[in-house]
């Protein structure tokens, strides 16, 4: 294994929250090699993660959910949206943006591809969360929190394995870049998670708010881009 090669593996465990790995000793080997354990089963798929899920109480939101939501759309989108966490009717219903913040995700998503000339519904994308729980009065997200049910993000990412992944607001892109920028400084160009391009724009609670006119038109653009990039 190259030291490249191996560092992205233990960020990968990392990412997965195992904190420790231990070397097997070998006591003539002049070259010990780090074994590492097989923890991502080979063949990871969406229904795997979500049964490993289960009834979750990893961390406080579970306390205050109704249902748990996991996830939706295509198993093999070429686009991933991810959200912040679910709202009321998200959690009443088990389904990612279904309130009125989510049926402007959809409209964005199907007007625009529909103006642009690319045949695309919601249900051939791929829209998650980064907590699969509702926090309480929707605020945001704790760290601690995003970490432990960001390892269920990350699995679904790498089992999907999108062209693109666009996260909606700073809580979406605190998650898979890591740092501390804001959308108004990320969004409208490319960046990364893993290997895979991923575009930050805002989140669509944000652009409800009556004054937000310009960035509903930067939210425009960005999603030509990640249409165009995925799609053409
Ligand atoms: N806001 C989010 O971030 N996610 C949802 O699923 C609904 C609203
Ligand atoms: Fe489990 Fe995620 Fe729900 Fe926390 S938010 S209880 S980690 S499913």
């Amino acid at each position: 294994m190259s030291p490249d090669e191996l560092r992205s593996r233990l960020e990968f465990y990392r990412d997965l929250g195992i904190k420790e790995i231990y070397r097997r000793q070998q006591p003539v080997a002049p070259m010990p090699e780090i074994e590492l354990p097989s923890l991502i089963p080979a063949g990871d798929t969406l229904d795997v993660i979500c049964s490993d899920i289960g009834d979750c109480t990893r961390c406080r939101l579970h306390k205050g959910r109704n249902k748990i939501v996991f996830g939706v759309g295509n198993p093999e989108a070429k686009l991933v949206f991810v959200g912040e966490g679910p709202g009321a009717d998200e959690d009443a219903q088990g389904i990612p943006f279904v309130g009125r913040a989510g049926q402007l995700l959809t409209q964005m998503i199907e007007n625009t591809s529909a103006k642009e000339g690319i045949p695309l519904k919601r249900a051939d994308v791929y829209i998650c969360n980064v907590v699969k729980c509702r926090p309480p009065e929707n605020r945001t997200p704790e760290p601690d929190e995003m970490e432990i049910c960001g390892q269920f993000l990350f699995r679904q990412l790498s089992a999907i394995k999108p062209k693109a992944i666009c996260a909606l607001g700073s809580t979406a892109a605190k998650a898979l870049l890591g740092g501390k920028d804001g959308v108004t400084r990320l969004r409208g160009k490319w960046h990364k998670w893993r290997d895979i391009p991923l575009m930050v724009t805002y989140h669509p609670s944000y652009l409800l708010r009556p004054y937000n006119q310009n960035a509903k038109r930067e939210a425009w653009e960005d999603l030509k881009m990640v249409l165009h990039f995925v799609y053409d």
